[in-house]
């Protein structure tokens, strides 16, 4: 999550449980134009699994930075070391790489995309994937473009696809489309990873519903960390845990800090998750209760 997950949040949530956490989004460019803003959000930690999201828009552009990330692999550069998978952006709302022809507006061009799955595919050794929406617009889920991306990632045989069931186009409020996901899955053997909206057991079932092989978590793991054990647990068990008390959020947001200065992460992060542990520490947590970069990424 952009402005989110710097390595102290992505640590407290997979102490807590999650499978695999991701570095933000960052676009390919600026990584092997080597801008400091964007190098300085590479921050593997050896002790958690971690995929980094790289936006592209030309094949040139993705094969040079995954070979980049590669060479500095060997080099043991801590920048890139413990990068594990490498996920492509298909949803980003922003504007600016909109009308680079990145994020979302890629999912009408199946060409372009088939290439840029066959770069990651050959290049990078580890699993790939991609996290797309249905389309730019409403019309553009009704064509369905959405199932030529799910036919080109199966033949070139990409890992996973996340998909985040709606358009760009769709208010923030407004629900996941479940039967499109369901489609999705039905329509593919690559495995489906579903997201959006999954705030506890009951929404996480009625996603897993769709026959997706798992989900992936945004918003409701920033102030809640807590969420992966327990949805593991009602995985194994079929039990609910207790909602976590007030001290329990005081003592996640101690850990966070703890790791935060141990990593010596940029402030504006610590500023923006102090923010957001203080909603849940007072009860005022509303999923859509967000600063900027929630509105603009939902
Ligand atoms: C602040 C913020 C930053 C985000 N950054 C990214 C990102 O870098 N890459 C991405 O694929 N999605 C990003 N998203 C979208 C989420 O991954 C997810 O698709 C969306 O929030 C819906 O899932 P949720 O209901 O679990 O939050 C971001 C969302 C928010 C709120």
């Amino acid at each position: 999550m952009e402005a989110c997950s710097d390595v102290a949040m992505r640590t407290l949530c997979y102490e807590q449980g999650a499978a695999l956490t991701y570095i933000e989004m960052i676009r390919a460019y600026a990584l092997t134009k080597k801008k400091q803003r964007f190098l300085e959000k590479l921050d593997p930690s050896p002790n958690i699994r971690q995929g980094l999201q790289l936006a592209a828009v030309k094949v040139n552009e993705l094969k040079k930075t995954l070979v980049m990330i590669k060479t500095k692999q060997q080099e043991q550069d801590p920048r890139f070391i413990h990068i594990e998978t490498i996920d492509l952006n298909l949803g980003c709302p922003s504007p600016g790489l909109i009308s680079e022809g990145g994020g979302p507006a890629l999912i009408k061009r199946a060409n372009r995309v088939k290439e840029l799955f066959e770069t990651l595919r050959s290049t990078w050794e580890g699993p790939v994937s991609a996290k797309m929406r249905l389309g730019m617009t409403q019309m553009e889920k009704e064509k369905k473009i959405y199932l030529k991306i799910l036919n080109v990632a199966e033949e070139v045989g990409m890992d996973w696809i996340t998909v985040h069931p709606k358009t760009v186009k769709d208010p923030s409020r407004d629900p996941i489309d479940l039967r499109a996901l369901q489609e999705c899955v039905e329509n593919t053997s690559t495995p489906i990873i579903g997201n959006g909206l999954v705030t506890d057991e009951a929404s996480a079932q009625t996603v897993l519903k769709t026959g997706v092989k798992g989900i992936m978590i945004a918003r409701a793991a920033v102030a809640d960390p807590f969420i992966f054990k327990r949805l593991k647990y009602y995985e194994e068990t079929g039990k609910k845990l207790q909602q976590p008390t007030k001290q329990e959020y005081e003592q996640a947001f101690k850990r966070y800090l703890e790791l935060a200065n141990q990593a010596k992460i940029p402030q504006y992060y610590i500023e923006y998750h102090t923010r957001m542990f203080q909603l849940k520490i007072n009860n005022q947590w509303d999923h859509f209760h967000s600063p900027k970069t929630m509105e603009q990424w939902t």
